[in-house]
C-alpha cells in the first residue's frame, strides 16, 4: 500500500492547499480504513471556508458528508467488510455528560463535528472506529450516498417535531435542509406545506409531491395555512430559512398541541409569548445534527434516491475543490447540492 495520500486543507479563508500526508493507519482492532469517494458541500462547510465558523482552526481538513469504500479492517471489526460502501457518522462525543447519558450525543458538552473541530472528509483515505460507519446498498452512487448526512438531519427534525401520519407540516425554506425535511416528512405520511422565493426550488418541491408550495413573496402564507387547515393551524412549523420574523408569530398559526422546530441558526431574537405556548400546550423543540439516525437513513436511501439525485446539480473532482466551493457559495438559483468526488 502507498505511503502517502492527498488531503485538502483550508489554510486561510477561501484558500485550499492539497498536501501529501502520511497514509492513515489502522492502530487498533476495531478500526477501519476507508477510501473516500464523495464529499458533499453544505452551508456550514461554506461558513468554515469563509473563516466564519467558530470551531475551525486553520489549517484544517473540511468536509462532513462523506461516502466511501472499506479498504481494510482491524481484526475485531464485525460491522463492515472490505468492499462495503459506507457513509460515516460525523460526530464525536464524550459518552458521559448529561446529554450523552440521555441518548443525545449530538449535543454533547464536548461535541466535536468532523470537518470543524475534528479533521474532515476531504482526504483520499481515513481511518475510524467501525461504530462510525454504516454500509449502504452499493447500487446507490457515492455522490447520492454523500447526502445521507443531510437526510439524517431531516430524520432528526422529523423526530423532534414528532411528525406522524396525517400531520400538517409547514416548512419555511427549501434549501437542502428544507427540501430533505419535506421529503422525509412526506415519507412519514405528513401533509407538507412549504414556502420559499426561489422558483426553481418551488418547482422541485412540487415535483417531489409536497402538497402545497407557496412563493412567500407572492402570498400570505399565514392566511393560506388557515384556509388549508380550516382555521385550526398547522401541527408542525419548521423554520429551515432563518429569515427574520419567520417565527415571530408562529404560535398563532400553530394548532393546539403543535410543535415548532427552529432548524435554522438564526441568532436574531424573536419574541415568544409563553402564555400562548401554555394555552395551546405547544412545544418548541431544538434540533441539532442527529442522534442515531444513520441506520434509518441508510435503510431509506434507495427510496429517496431519485429525489436526492435531483438535488445534486454540480459534481467536481477533488482537484477542483475551490471551484466546487465557489459554486456552492454563489447563491445562483440553478445551484443545488454540490459534491466533490475522489477517484
Ligand atoms: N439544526 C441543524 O442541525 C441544521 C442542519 C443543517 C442546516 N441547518 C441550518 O438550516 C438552515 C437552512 O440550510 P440550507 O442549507 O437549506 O440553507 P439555504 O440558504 O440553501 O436555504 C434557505 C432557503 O430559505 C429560503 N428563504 C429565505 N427567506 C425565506 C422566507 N422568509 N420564507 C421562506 N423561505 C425563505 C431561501 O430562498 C433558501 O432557499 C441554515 O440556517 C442552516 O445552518 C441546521
Ligand atoms: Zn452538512
Ligand atoms: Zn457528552
Amino acid at each position: 500500500m502507498q505511503k502517502t495520500m492527498r488531503a485538502i486543507y483550508l489554510t486561510a479563508p477561501k484558500q485550499f492547499e492539497v498536501r501529501e500526508v502520511p497514509m492513515p493507519e489502522i492502530k487498533n482492532e476495531k478500526e477501519v480504513l476507508v477510501k473516500v469517494h464523495a464529499v458533499g458541500v453544505c452551508g456550514s462547510d461554506l461558513a468554515a471556508w469563509r473563516g466564519e465558523h467558530p470551531d475551525v482552526t486553520m489549517p484544517s481538513i473540511p468536509g462532513h458528508e462523506v461516502a466511501g469504500e472499506v479498504i481494510a479492517c482491524g481484526s475485531a471489526v464485525s460491522r463492515v467488510r472490505v468492499g462495503d460502501h459506507v457513509v460515516r457518522e460525523n460526530i464525536d462525543y464524550c459518552g458521559k455528560c448529561y446529554a450523552c447519558r440521555h441518548g443525545r450525543p449530538n449535543v454533547c458538552k464536548d461535541l466535536k463535528v468532523m470537518g470543524f473541530a475534528a479533521p474532515g472528509g476531504h482526504a483520499e483515505y481515513f481511518v475510524c472506529d467501525e461504530s462510525k460507519l454504516f454500509a449502504y446498498d452499493p447500487d446507490i452512487s457515492y455522490e447520492t450516498a454523500s447526502m445521507a448526512e443531510p437526510y439524517t438531519i431531516a430524520a432528526e427534525v422529523s423526530d423532534r417535531a414528532e411528525i406522524t401520519d396525517g400531520d400538517y407540516v409547514l416548512i419555511y425554506g427549501l434549501g437542502p435542509a428544507g427540501m430533505s425535511i419535506g421529503d422525509w416528512a412526506k415519507a412519514q405520511g405528513a401533509h407538507v406545506i412549504a414556502s420559499d422565493m426561489v422558483p426553481k426550488r418551488i418547482e422541485m418541491a412540487k415535483a417531489f409531491g409536497f402538497d402545497y408550495v407557496f412563493n412567500g413573496k407572492e402570498v400570505n402564507v399565514a392566511e393560506e395555512i388557515m384556509k388549508i387547515t380550516d382555521g385550526e393551524g398547522v401541527n408542525v412549523i419548521i423554520d429551515a430559512a432563518g429569515a427574520p420574523a419567520i417565527l415571530d408569530n408562529a404560535i398563532d398559526i400553530l394548532s393546539p398541541f403543535g410543535r415548532i422546530v427552529p432548524v435554522a441558526f438564526n441568532f436574531k431574537p424573536s419574541p415568544v409569548v409563553y402564555a400562548k405556548i401554555n394555552l395551546k400546550e405547544a412545544r418548541i423543540s431544538g434540533s441539532r445534527l442527529q442522534a442515531g439516525k444513520f441506520p434509518v437513513v441508510v435503510e431509506a436511501l434507495k427510496r429517496h434516491e431519485e429525489h436526492i439525485k435531483a438535488q445534486i446539480t454540480h459534481v467536481y473532482p477533488m482537484e477542483r475543490i475551490a471551484e466546487a466551493y465557489e459554486t456552492a457559495a454563489s447563491r445562483d438559483p440553478e445551484v443545488g447540492k454540490v459534491v466533490v468526488t475522489y477517484c
